[in-house]
């Protein structure tokens, strides 16, 4: 990567502060971003990344201390605001209208942003196209609400870089994206740097960090711990920065050559949903944690959440134990204790406005439920605190709200919910999402764990290197079928990606 000139600070942070009551979330952070720099922002769930950025955006305001633009204090009082002065950002959660087209969202912001009052419509409409082309093929007449959250995803960057702006926020703009579309977005960003624009980028991947920023600043617990150059300095140590210790063992391991997985604890036979996907076998064993790997839109989400009745006219055979299961629709699937984690906490995992302890318990409330329907509000606290220990999760008290929450304790909160009902077999769709490094080696464990004592495990990930650390099998899915089966030293990502795009083999694996 070309070297970035030392001098020419574009913007500046200095001793900023922030509360939230009695949560000190920002406890004097300086942060400065150079011009044409894509400079990391790294810290645990909960350190204050989004809050910081959400300072930069107007959207929230400090406390205390200055924020320095071109060398001058300024005071950014709006996101309108901040986008006049140059300043892009995609949030950590989608936040796009629905019931309106792509374009039309794209337009939003670029209106807002308007520097004048003449808007350059038709130029507009060119970079837009260009860029929603080069993303990934997404039609710009599409209502936002039908794309795939992927796709959403994708859609929110675009909006932020048809804008022309000089300093481009970015909160975790991978968590939901593939490999391949991140690697397009990587492309774009290096472009974009290299014409001067600075980057602010956030992500819990090192892997990200280190192949396409220069200089990484760490926070832990709202402070400044450091700054540092990239290329001087390796993923363990930015770790070390975060969680204040050495994480040496991420993942935890696996079924040893020769320990077998055990009897099988789900047996899925040709299942079928018209166009979805066809003809769908496989068996989960005891003791094994299963993969399923796949292009976005190959049919994984869609295959679990047929096995759990969630959605579709589903046909074909689920057998628990041995035992044939006459499943219709997602209640029957709970209480025989198939449970889902879906990879939309916001649309269908989580009731943001609930409290955590609700949250944790929303699936178990035969157990919670101290008889005629009252909530034993003191058993279902202590469920929560202690699934809240085990994930290291960072709150206040656990009548605290979901939405207060950051983006990775809240995924952490979805993760407790479906520990909560003792389950059976647990799908667990891009799990880690948005969790720092720390949290997602204890999720992890806790996979790992459960599959020992005798719990179904699937794992749904585009991260590969996280199913091929935590997997003992995988099965590909390639347009609506299981195009084959990577495991032992097979299980690597060329394989993967090879059965994924092009494909060697169909039908039932065992
Ligand atoms: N609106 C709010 N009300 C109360 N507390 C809040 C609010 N917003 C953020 N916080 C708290 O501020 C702290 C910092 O949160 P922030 O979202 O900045 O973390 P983050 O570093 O972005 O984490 P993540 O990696 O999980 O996204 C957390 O303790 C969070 O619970
Ligand atoms: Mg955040």
């Amino acid at each position: 990567m070309p070297s970035v000139k030392t001098d020419d600070l574009i913007l500046e942070i200095v001793d900023l502060t922030k509360s939230f009551g009695p949560i000190q979330a920002l406890r004097g952070v300086n942060f400065d971003l150079r011009r044409g720099e894509i400079h990391a922002l790294a810290g645990e769930n909960g350190a204050g990344k989004s809050t910081l950025m959400n300072i930069i955006d107007g959207i929230l305001r400090p406390d205390g201390g200055e924020i320095r633009l071109d060398g001058k204090a300024v005071s950014i009082t709006s996101p309108a605001m901040a986008q006049r002065l140059g300043i892009g950002f995609v949030h950590q959660e989608i936040a796009l209208c629905p019931d309106v087209t792509v374009a039309e969202n794209i337009f939003m912001g670029a209106t807002n942003a308007s520097r004048s009052l003449w808007m350059d419509y038709r130029g507009l409409e060119e970079r837009a196209a260009d860029i929603l082309g080069k993303l990934g093929d997404i039609d710009p007449a599409a209502l936002v609400g039908t794309l795939s959250i992927s796709q959403q995803q994708l859609v929110e960057i675009a909006k932020a870089l048809t804008l022309d702006c000089r300093v481009l926020i970015l909160d975790e703009p991978t968590a939901a994206l593939t490999e391949r579309e991140a690697r397009v977005l990587f492309e774009i960003m290096r472009k974009l740097a290299a014409q001067g624009i600075s980057i602010i980028y956030i992500s819990h991947r090192m892997v990200e960090i280190f192949e396409n920023c220069h200089r990484v600043t760490v926070l832990r617990d709202g402070r400044y711990i450091t700054t540092l150059d990239v290329a001087s300095i390796k993923p363990a140590d930015v770790v070390k920065a975060m969680v204040g210790r050495v994480i040496d063992n991420l993942y935890p391991p696996k079924l040893a050559a020769g320990e077998d997985a055990g009897d099988v604890i789900l047996d899925i036979r040709d299942l079928t949903e018209r166009e979805r996907f066809r003809d769908v076998s496989f068996a989960l064993h005891k003791g094994e944690i299963l993969g399923f790997a796949g292009l976005i839109g190959a049919g994984r989400s869609e295959i679990v959440k047929g096995i759990c009745r969630l959605e579709g006219e589903v046909t074909g055979e689920v057998a628990l134990h041995g035992r044939p299961l006459d499943l219709r629709h997602y209640a029957d699937s709970i209480a025989q204790g198939i449970v889902y984690l879906s990879e939309d906490r916001k649309g269908d995992g989580l009731f943001l406005d609930m409290s955590i302890a609700a949250n944790v318990s929303a699936l178990d409330l035969d157990r919670i439920a101290s008889g005629a329907g009252v909530i034993d509000e003191a058993a279902e606290a202590e469920q929560a605190e202690k699934l809240g220990g085990r994930l290291n999760l960072k709150y206040g008290h656990v009548g605290q709200p979901v939405s207060s929450l950051s983006g990775g304790n809240q995924q952490k909160v979805a993760i407790a919910k479906m520990l909560s009902v003792s389950p059976q077999v647990i799908f667990l769709d891009e799990p880690t999402r948005g969790v720092d490094v720390g949290a997602k080696a204890e999720i992890h464990r806790i996979l790992r764990d459960l599959a020992r004592s005798g719990v179904g495990i699937v794992v749904i990930s585009s991260e590969l290197p996280e199913l091929i650390g935590v997997c003992d099998r995988v099965l590909v899915v390639r347009e609506g079928r299981i195009a084959g089966e990577a495991r032992g030293d097979d299980m690597t990502e060329d394989r993967i990606m090879y059965l994924a795009s092009i494909g060697d083999q169909q039908g039932a694996v065992r």
